[in-house]
Formats: structure tokens, sequence, C-alpha cells
């Protein structure tokens, strides 16, 4: 699959689903993430919280999870949004999360256009520096 291939508006319209099944009442900022794998599936997430407010899972947490639990691979192109349909960017616990996960090339839908995995993460620490002294 290539860049070309990637169907954005179908990315967006499962990250505006996924965000409608949110549960965020501390914040009551719900966020819903979707990602293309390699393969074609769309998988997606919203964030969920907790009264112990810092174990709040982020749409990107439950992306992964379905991810996996869905057949794994890799992903390809990601975009999330907040309450009102806008882009929003992955925090910084979560780059690292969909850096874990991502395919070369893979393209982030940003409030600043398209940009790579390398553009939101420059520099990244990844699995493949686990091996370097080992
Ligand atoms: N949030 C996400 O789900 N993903 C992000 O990348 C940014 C932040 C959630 C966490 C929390 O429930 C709410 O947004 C406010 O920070």
């Amino acid at each position: 699959m290539s860049v070309a291939d990637i169907d954005w508006e179908a990315l967006e319209g499962a990250a505006v689903a996924a965000m409608a099944k949110a549960y965020a009442p501390y914040s009551k900022f719900p966020v819903g993430a979707a990602a293309l794998t390699e393969d074609g599936r769309i998988v997606s997430g919203c964030n969920v919280e907790n009264a112990s407010y810092g174990l709040t899972l982020c749409a990107e947490c439950s992306l992964v999870s379905e991810l996996r639990m869905s057949g794994g691979g890799r992903l390809t192109a990601f975009y999330c949004v907040d309450s009102t349909g806008a882009v929003l960017m992955p925090c910084g616990r979560c780059r690292q999360l969909l850096y874990e996960f991502h395919a070369p090339g893979m393209q982030l839908m940003t409030g600043n256009g398209i940009l790579t995995m390398e553009q939101v993460l420059p520099d990244a620490f990844g699995p493949e520096h686990l091996e370097e002294n080992t």
C-alpha cells in the first residue's frame, strides 16, 4: 500500500466515531484516534479516564490495543480528533507508543498538514536501540 492509497476521510470518520465512545468525565475532553494498518484494516480508540486521574488511558492506548487484538501489524497512517472533530496532535507519550508500531513511511495528519513519524518524534528511542548493547 502506498501513501497515495491512504483514505484520510475514512480515517477521520473512524476517529470521530471513536471519539463519541470516549469516557472523559474529568477532563471533559473526548479524543478519538484511528489508524490504517499495512494490510488495510482501520483500528481506532478513545480516551478512557479514571477517578485516579493519572491512570488515564489516551485514545492511542486503546488504538494500539485494538491493533494487537485484531491481528497485529504496523501502522501506515494516523488521525486523531478532539470533540469538535478538529485534528489533534498525539501527546508525547503516545508518539512513543505509535513509534513502536509504525510502518516505514507512516504518515500522521496534523494541524500543520501530513507529517511523517520521524518528523513528529525526531531522534526517537526505539526497539532498535535495545539491541545495541546485547
Ligand atoms: N488525550 C488523548 O487521548 N490523546 C492524546 O494524544 C492527548 C490527550 C486525552 C487524555 C485525557 O483524557 C484528555 O485527552 C485531556 O488531556
